[in-house]
């Protein structure tokens, strides 16, 4: 595949990319859902029911986040030297809540499902910087009310952020990678679809195994995040050069 130097990547990542930097994915043997029931910690009626519960689920998962073992790894590095070295438009869209790709250096990064570093509040809407444990009884900066504030993060039944800007840039894209996810949660798993109705863009699948959506991707690469993405990101950047 020969993709212009001035084309238009848009990049999907999942839980897939993060698991070698020691956070867990959530459908494989280890993962998330082997350990917890969705129904439980990751819908609107789970937390109605049982905030309690629900903020602990989160509370552990930002308190992982802060160890300092938990690092980017190769995968998240060469995205971000992607974003800086391509000389077209690169644009991130993550379905993963950690910040990884930030740490890594990426800007141009959209959170679809959220940042497990944030907490808003549902009587204001304010969105806060959030490291520390959130409790039912935490208070809103923004308004003061307590009882309100949840982590920001979109849960089953809930709609992903960004949506219409991530349609636009889907349709207009030259080349999709879709990296360390599954393919099994729409609307995500529904990008590949998108890109290939719109008749434009390459689209190339990076994942340790093939996904549900195998079929749809023009190119596959399986193995490691940490190994095929930086392979792949060196063979794009090569190519740009030679032009
Ligand atoms: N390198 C690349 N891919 C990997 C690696 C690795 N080291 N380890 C695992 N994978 C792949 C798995 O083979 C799997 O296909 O990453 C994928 C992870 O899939 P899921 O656990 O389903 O995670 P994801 O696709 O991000 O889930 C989507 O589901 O529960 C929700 O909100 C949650 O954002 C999440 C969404």
């Amino acid at each position: 595949m020969k993709l212009h130097p001035e084309g238009k990547i848009v990049i999907l990542t999942g839980a897939g990319v993060s698991r070698e930097s020691g956070l867990n994915t959530f459908r494989d043997a280890d993962g998330i859902w082997a350990q917890v029931r969705i129904e439980d910690v990751a819908t609107p009626e789970a937390f109605a029911r049982d905030p309690e519960g629900v903020q602990a689920f989160y509370n552990d998962r930002r308190a992982g986040l802060c160890d300092v073992a938990i690092k980017p790894n190769p995968a998240h590095l060469a995205l971000a030297e992607l974003e800086r070295d391509w000389p077209g438009d690169v644009l991130l869209v993550t379905q993963n809540i950690d910040d990884l790709h930030e740490r890594a250096g990426s800007h141009n990064l959209i959170h679809m499902h959220g940042e497990l570093f944030k907490a808003r509040c549902e009587a204001c809407s304010a969105v806060h910087a959030w490291r520390d444990d959130l409790q039912v009884s935490s208070r809103c900066p923004a308004c003061g009310q307590s009882g309100g504030l949840r982590p920001h993060v979109v849960w089953f039944g809930e709609m992903p952020f960004e949506m219409e800007r991530i349609a636009t840039e889907l349709e207009s894209c030259d080349l999709f990678l879709s990296i360390g996810t599954s393919g099994s949660v729409y609307p995500a798993a529904g990008f590949v679809q998108e890109v290939r109705m719109a008749g434009r863009g390459h689209t190339v699948e990076l994942n340790l195994e093939p996904s549900e959506g195998r079929d749809l991707f023009h190119e596959h690469h399986h193995g490691p995040a940490s190994e095929v993405v930086p392979a792949y990101v060196r063979s794009l950047l090569k190519g740009a050069a030679r032009r």
